[in-house]
């Protein structure tokens, strides 16, 4: 597939108005994507689990407006007119007008919501665009009703990407790959894909506790940090890196082997804010207590032999990731050792989910 081949043919059908609510999840990489061509494009492949909890709720009302000039609508948090956002919408709509021709026929009322709070340093852009192009994908069958739900699921992501990167994960689940790697068949710069292959019983249902360390916003936009990238030092091997900690995880996921997949994605995270440490001009994105996070579940594991492990997102918090079978026991970790580390003891307990809902 092609960019070209999500670009419709002519619509089989009109309608006046209407309107869809969808809910999408938030995604955490295991397999981090840091840095992108033009367009969207990854430099790397990535692989991510699906979040159940942290998710957007948006309802897309739209209604045929007198002429089709320019792009028009408005758009609402927990109710509340947010014309900040609408730069950021507009872009999106810019990018994806050529596969989504019907944007400037209508007026769209965009009304968003999120279960996770506002400034928790979770990015919503994952959750936020995954639920927009969601709902532009429900009007775009309603226009045609002849498209596929192989179809509907895949253009959802190809449109989210253009949104923001990683949002093109949210969509499916419960382990989803976006960028092409040889091995994996059916992976693809332009769309996420559910992870193919046979997976360990050990990987269902895995928790990821999110410890809310810093709740301010991102002194460094992951676009800027993307485009730091381009002319990083050590860009080519972090990139062949990634792919072959992919290839590394295939196997992983086949036999359950939880040591080597800690042992994968704490480095990934590393990795990734190495890159931004090594960057020019560089940058920290962690803080002090993600260090005292990370030796303390360091110093758990090794003590209690638990499986417990960590990942970083571009930010401070910290995803506590560990399977189903250790839950009571991390838990009370959590509460005892690591909460008093959060900002104000916030953090929010998710596991692994399955991806954008029609309400
Ligand atoms: O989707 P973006 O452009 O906000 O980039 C997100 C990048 C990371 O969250 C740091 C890694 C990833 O793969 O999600």
């Amino acid at each position: 597939m092609t960019a070209k081949g999500f670009i419709p043919k002519t619509y089989k059908n009109l309608i006046e108005k209407g309107s869809y609510i969808w809910s999408s999840p938030s995604n955490i990489a295991l397999v981090k994507y840091w840095g992108k061509k033009e367009n969207q494009i990854p430099e790397n492949p990535s692989i991510s689990f699906t979040l159940d909890n942290c998710k957007t709720t948006t309802t897309l009302s739209f209604s045929k407006k007198e002429n089709n000039n320019g792009f028009l609508f408005d758009v609402f948090l927990d109710g509340e007119k947010k014309d900040n956002f609408k730069p950021k919408i507009e872009t999106f709509f810019k990018r994806i007008e050529a596969y989504s021709p019907f944007l400037k026929d209508y007026y769209f009322k965009i009304e968003t919501s999120n279960t996770f709070p506002h400034s928790s340093g979770i990015a919503s852009s994952a959750s936020g665009m995954s639920a927009l192009a969601s709902c532009l994908m429900s009007i775009e069958k309603e226009l045609n009703p002849e498209i596929t739900n192989e179809h509907f699921t895949q253009k959802a992501s190809f449109l989210a990407r253009l949104g923001s990167g990683s949002a093109c994960r949210s969509l499916e689940g419960d382990l989803v790959v976006w960028g092409k790697h040889d091995e994996i068949d059916g992976s693809s710069d332009l769309f996420g894909i559910k992870y193919p292959f046979e997976v360990h019983q050990n990987f269902k249902n895995y928790n990821d506790t999110i410890l809310l360390v810093d709740k301010g916003e991102k002194q460094v936009s992951s676009t800027v940090g993307h485009n730091l990238m381009h002319n990083h030092p050590f860009a080519q091997e972090r990139f062949k890196q990634a792919h072959s900690n992919l290839s590394v995880l295939i196997n992983v996921f086949k036999t359950g082997d939880l040591k080597s997949f800690i042992e994968i994605v704490e480095s990934e995270a590393l990795t990734l804010h190495a890159m931004m440490m090594t960057s020019m001009p560089y940058f920290i994105l962690m803080k002090p207590n993600t260090l005292e996070i990370i030796n303390k579940i360091w110093a758990f594991r090794q003590k209690t032999n638990s499986n417990v492990c960590f990942t970083l997102d571009a930010g401070a918090n910290v995803h506590v990731l560990y399977p189903e079978s250790e839950t009571e026991k991390i838990c009370e970790f959590i509460k005892n050792e690591l909460v008093a580390y959060c900002q104000k003891g916030e953090y929010i307990n998710d596991k692994i989910g399955f991806g954008a809902k029609l309400l």
